[in-house]
């Protein structure tokens, strides 16, 4: 039986991470397991820079955003050495199990590092982008999604004063679940997402549609992950041919990954901190713990690794016709 596992949050933050790590402790302690938390990710296995985490220390953690472990994106653990030095800083400390609670890039992270020794690693998947294989939602999506809403809803409001076209970046990295679901959920006219081949001229003919429609303000919702260019290339490529708005730009950049996450969010950490207790009670390693379809799933994660989260574009289709 398991009885100390390492935690660890890596990768860009996400709102809900806390919440997560108080999951894994309070159910490992009820369990009997004890937890090492690692401070800044992969960075702080290979520095040995630690904490013995008790019920305490998690207190007063659920409803805070960004992650009291700290984050990073370490570029030493790319380097088999300073892995070796992580693995024996685990070693030393009794420790058998490592969690990581993370995005795309951090679970694969944790893919490479059992493969190298063959240390017994689960993955937890957070990131705003909801771009991992193996759940419906990562963790941190959900709040990233509602504070995405509620900026473009501000901006609307001034859109709409000044009769303004509006093209407003929002974060992603490569997948467009982020750009897809808040262009839908604030009825943007267009959304530009990398999964769909974006041509500017569908874009003028849907901004004359809304013309002819009588409408006074547009929304643009672009993904930074697009293939065409940002926010402001495309916004000067759409000026040089249509004047009839006047145009503007926002990206909305970090304000993305903060705040308190929201009660989903807050719900989905919580199954998937005890998820990950309840696969190393039955000796279940080397998986990425999800929800699919309302039920905690267990995916090995060299499969996850392997795929990418589709996008939905009945979404992109919903809005083609509601959104006019
Ligand atoms: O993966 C989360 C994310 O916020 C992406 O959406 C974005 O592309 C990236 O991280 C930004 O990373 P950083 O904060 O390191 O610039």
């Amino acid at each position: 039986m398991i009885q100390k596992i390492g935690i660890i949050t890596s990768g860009g933050d996400a709102p809900g991470m806390n919440a997560a790590i108080r999951s894994l402790v309070r159910s490992a302690l009820y369990n009997n397991v004890e937890c090492v938390g690692y401070y800044r990710g992969y960075q702080g296995l290979i520095e040995d820079d630690f904490k013995f985490l008790g019920l305490r220390d998690v207190s007063q953690r659920l409803g805070l955003g960004g992650t009291f472990l700290k984050s990073a994106r370490s570029t030493d653990f790319f380097d088999i050495a300073y892995r070796k030095k992580a693995l024996e800083n685990l070693k030393s400390k009794g420790v058998q199990v490592l969690v990581v609670i993370g995005g795309n890039g951090s679970i694969k992270g944790a893919s490479v590092f059992s493969n190298d020794f063959g240390f017994p690693v689960i993955g937890i998947p957070a990131s705003i982008d909801n771009d991992i294989y193996a759940t419906d939602h990562s963790i941190g999506f959900d709040t990233s999604l509602n504070t995405i809403t509620n900026a473009i809803d501000k901006i609307r409001d001034t859109a709409r004063s000044h009769n303004r076209l509006f093209f407003i970046e929002v974060m992603g990295r490569d997948c467009g679940n982020l750009a897809i679901h808040s262009g839908l959920a604030t009825g943007a006219c267009f959304i530009i997402n990398p999964e769909t081949e974006f041509q500017l001229e569908d874009l003028i003919n849907r901004l004359d549609e809304g013309k002819y429609l009588h409408k006074t303000s547009s929304i643009v919702v672009v993904a930074e992950g697009n293939k065409y260019g940002n926010a402001y290339k495309i916004a000067e490529d759409v000026r040089k041919v249509y004047q009839d708005y006047e145009i503007k730009v926002s990206i909305l950049g970090h304000l993305q990954r903060g705040g308190s996450p929201s009660a989903s969010d807050r719900i989905l950490a919580s199954r998937l901190g005890m998820g990950a207790i309840e696969a190393i009670r039955i000796n279940k390693f080397n998986i990425v713990v999800g929800i699919i379809k309302n039920e905690v799933r267990y995916s090995f994660i060299d499969d996850v690794v392997n795929e990418d989260h589709s996008v939905k574009n009945e979404l992109l289709q919903i809005n083609n016709v509601i959104s006019r």
